[in-house]
């Protein structure tokens, strides 16, 4: 699913980001994938990605 039209980011390459390259908010996920530096449209929903993904990888952790 594409999150992010201008720059054809979709939410796996977010989940990427943030579980393989440490991307923990909005503003590292800019500087890595320049999601939101456009016209703006994808920043909520993109969030919300960054957020859900750290809390299963932190409940992953936990089981670990
Ligand atoms: S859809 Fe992401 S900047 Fe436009």
């Amino acid at each position: 699913m594409y999150v992010c039209m201008c720059y054809g980011i979709t939410d796996t390459a977010i989940k990427r980001a943030v579980t393989e390259d440490g991307v923990g908010n909005m503003r590292q996920l800019k500087e890595q994938l320049q999601v939101g530096s456009q016209c703006g449209r994808c920043i909520q929903m993109a969030q919300q990605i960054i957020d859900s993904t750290i809390i299963d990888e932190s409940l992953f952790k936990d089981v670990g």
